[in-house]
């Protein structure tokens, strides 16, 4: 077993300590992510807007999302590895949802399984995936492969009965046996109520401090994405804690410089040589 278990992490909620959670989706990011002593990697669907281009989530695949999965669970030997389902895995029945969660698992190599919604179905097959000895972490509020219901990506719970659907959906998330719920876009009110309801951790995105941990997308925390045309992506609950993207376009724009202009390679990159025997014979 990896060093970071549901046990760490409900030992951590108990004694009241922040829950950290971080997306990855290949190798690199999950080797940073690690090493930064992060609890948990999402192998979040966002991997189809940050990692693919997609506007939204829906179009990625769940043989895509377990080649996402193998690349970080390589890259990442100490957190608690979570595999999202993505859309079109799991609404169809309770079986279809065990099934698609069972190949995450045993072929993606993760650990638990992440699922969107709190209605009734969905909360029948969190039960059923539960029930089939993987342990599933929920995620309500703002559920993104949702967006063509929602009307795109709309803050939720705003009001009383949209705040009161929110907490109902992650008790009956924590009743079908989740171990833990992510909070997405709701008023910090809302995520606190249902924190307090919960005896699960909550993971807060967009929903303000009164949560028992948080997440964000490795991209847009990071501040990967810096020009206009990108920036659509970054939300704006979302601190660019670095201006990774403006120092990746910097050194590629320095790299091409020194090719044009043929001060890349110098001797110092030039390390293969010859013996003076053999160069003066090939010359
Ligand atoms: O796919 C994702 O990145 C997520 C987080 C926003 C929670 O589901
Ligand atoms: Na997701």
């Amino acid at each position: 077993a990896r060093p970071v278990t549901l046990a760490t992490l409900r030992g951590k909620h108990r004694r009241g300590e922040p829950i950290t959670m971080v997306t990855a989706y290949d190798y690199s990011s999950a080797v940073h992510v690690d090493s930064a002593g992060i609890d948990l990697i999402l192998v979040g669907d966002s991997a189809a807007m940050v990692a693919h281009g997609h506007d939204n989530t829906l179009p990625i695949s769940l043989d895509l999302m377990l080649e996402h999965c193998r690349a970080v669970v390589r890259g990442a030997p100490r957190p608690l590895i979570v595999g999202d389902l993505p859309f079109g895995s799991y609404e169809s029945s309770p079986a279809q949802a065990v099934e698609s969660a069972v190949r995450l698992v045993k072929q993606g190599g993760v650990d638990v399984v992440k699922m969107e919604g709190g209605a009734p179905s969905r909360v029948s097959a969190a039960k059923a995936i539960v029930e089939a000895g993987i342990a599933v972490m929920g995620h309500v509020g703002l559920t993104p492969q949702a967006i063509s219901a929602l009307g795109g990506f709309r803050a939720q719970g705003k009001t009383v009965d949209s705040a009161l659907k929110v907490v109902e959906a992650a008790l009956a998330l924590q009743d079908a046996g989740c171990f833990a719920v992510v909070l997405e876009c709701v008023p910090a009110p809302v995520a606190a109520a249902a924190t307090t309801a919960l005896q699960i951790p909550t993971i807060g995105i967009g929903a303000g401090p009164l949560c028992s941990g948080q997440v964000l997308v490795y991209h847009d925390l990071l501040g990967m994405f810096q020009s206009p045309a990108h920036s659509k992506v970054t939300p704006k609950f979302c601190k660019q804690f670095a201006n990774v993207g403006a120092v990746i376009s910097k050194a590629l724009t320095e790299y091409r410089e020194e090719v044009e202009a043929r001060s890349f390679p110098d001797a110092i990159y030039t390390p293969y040589k010859m013996s003076s025997a053999d160069a003066d014979a090939f010359a």
